[in-house]
């Protein structure tokens, strides 16, 4: 079933190798390398193999957040200048968010740019990771800092690689699905943020739905100059938290620090948006039951303010936010004080 066209180069579809298939025997022969983590790797490859026609070479990373850089970007530029790929080769990424946008990146840079392919595994790739053309790796602790804006030629979502996911990482997925509610189409909140848990979703349905949305914003702020920004609601708080945990044994995924970083900007949402208390109370209520209270130490804020400052999204210095004027309705381009940033972490860890 296909979904929808970025441009001409990004499909995305579900469960539709043929697609792949003839797109790689028009390009004659070339040399085709399959990016995979230990997991996807374990998982995922088989499912692959079993579909895919033509012959390809395999890189292999260590999975989790903490590769995501520069450093694993050298190991594989490295094997792909060592199995022989050239500018008329392509580099499938298999695997979750990490897998994609790293493995984009590498393809979009290496030799100046080679094609490359994303076949995302994990919820939150499927619904928002592998879409949109983002590809780029941590520096640092500092999320996404180094990176390329290209499209890769297909995003082939099969919902049958989720059947491996673990339960967190399903949980973390999620994150982006209730975000896409709160900031674009309220009848996912509503259906999604009352369930007792994620086990009895229809992945089918939730896949197609959120790829859905994410390919028409995409489509229609490539560069994310407007409207693309509301996908940013959650994504400031979260990311310096998740940069936070990244140098902990036990990182924080990246879902589960958007869901703390959607409660306490749907408190700042309230200042400065019009968002009726009681919407924000609603929010706390459901995200806290299904993510658990993960943010404990308030002590930990002032590093958090630390890391914001160096988020891509501020302007001449100042913390820019998006946030709710409505569930449903997003607003972008908000200043923030530090001293409000402060004032929403402490609401979230108070206890009602
Ligand atoms: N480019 C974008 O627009 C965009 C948007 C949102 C998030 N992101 C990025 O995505 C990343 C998070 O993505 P993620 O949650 O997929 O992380 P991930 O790639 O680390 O995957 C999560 C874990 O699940 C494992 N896994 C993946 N698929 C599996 C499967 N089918 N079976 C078993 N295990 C599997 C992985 O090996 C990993 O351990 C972050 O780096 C985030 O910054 C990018």
């Amino acid at each position: 079933m296909e979904i929808n066209t970025l441009e001409t180069t990004d499909v995305v579809m579900l469960e539709h190798y043929g697609a792949i298939n003839e797109y790689i025997s028009n390009l004659g022969s070339t040399r085709i390398a399959v990016l995979v983590d230990d997991n996807t790797l374990r998982y995922c490859l088989h499912h692959f193999s079993e579909n895919f026609e033509h012959d390809f070479e395999l890189i292999t990373i260590p999975a989790g957040e903490e590769y995501k850089n520069l450093k694993t970007c050298e190991y594989i530029w490295t094997e792909m200048l060592r199995l022989g790929l050239d500018r008329s080769s392509v580099l499938i990424n298999l695997g979750g968010g990490v897998v994609c946008d790293m493995g984009g990146f590498c393809a979009g840079t290496y030799m100046r740019g080679i094609k490359f392919i994303h076949i995302p595994t994990s919820l939150l790739s499927q619904v928002d990771a592998a879409i949109g053309g983002k590809q780029g790796v941590d520096l640092g602790k500092y999320k996404n800092t180094i990176g390329l804006i290209q499209l890769p030629e297909y995003v082939l979502i099969d919902t049958e690689y989720l059947d491996t996911l673990p339960y967190r990482q399903l949980v973390s997925g999620f994150a982006e699905v209730l975000k896409y509610g709160l900031v674009y189409d309220r009848s996912i909140w509503d259906a999604y943020s009352v369930l007792p848990d994620f086990k009895s979703a229809d992945m089918i349905d939730v896949v197609a739905q959120c790829a859905a949305i994410k390919t028409r914003i995409a489509e229609a702020d490539l560069y994310e100059l407007g409207q693309r920004r509301i996908l940013n609601f959650g994504h400031t708080i979260g990311h310096a938290i998740e940069s936070f945990w990244l140098e902990k044994k036990d990182p924080m995924l990246h879902g589960e620090a958007v869901a703390i970083g959607m409660i306490a900007e749907a408190y700042l949402s309230t200042i400065y948006c019009g968002l009726p208390f009681r919407d924000y109370l609603t929010v706390k209520e459901r995200i806290l039951h299904l993510f658990g209270r993960k943010y404990k130490s308030v002590a930990d804020t002032p590093a958090l303010l630390k890391n914001m400052k160096a988020d891509k999204k501020n302007e001449r210095g100042v913390f820019q936010f998006s946030l709710l004027a409505d569930i449903g309705t997003c607003k972008t381009g908000i200043a923030v004080s530090e001293e409000d940033i402060a004032i929403s972490l402490n609401e979230y860890c108070k206890e009602e």
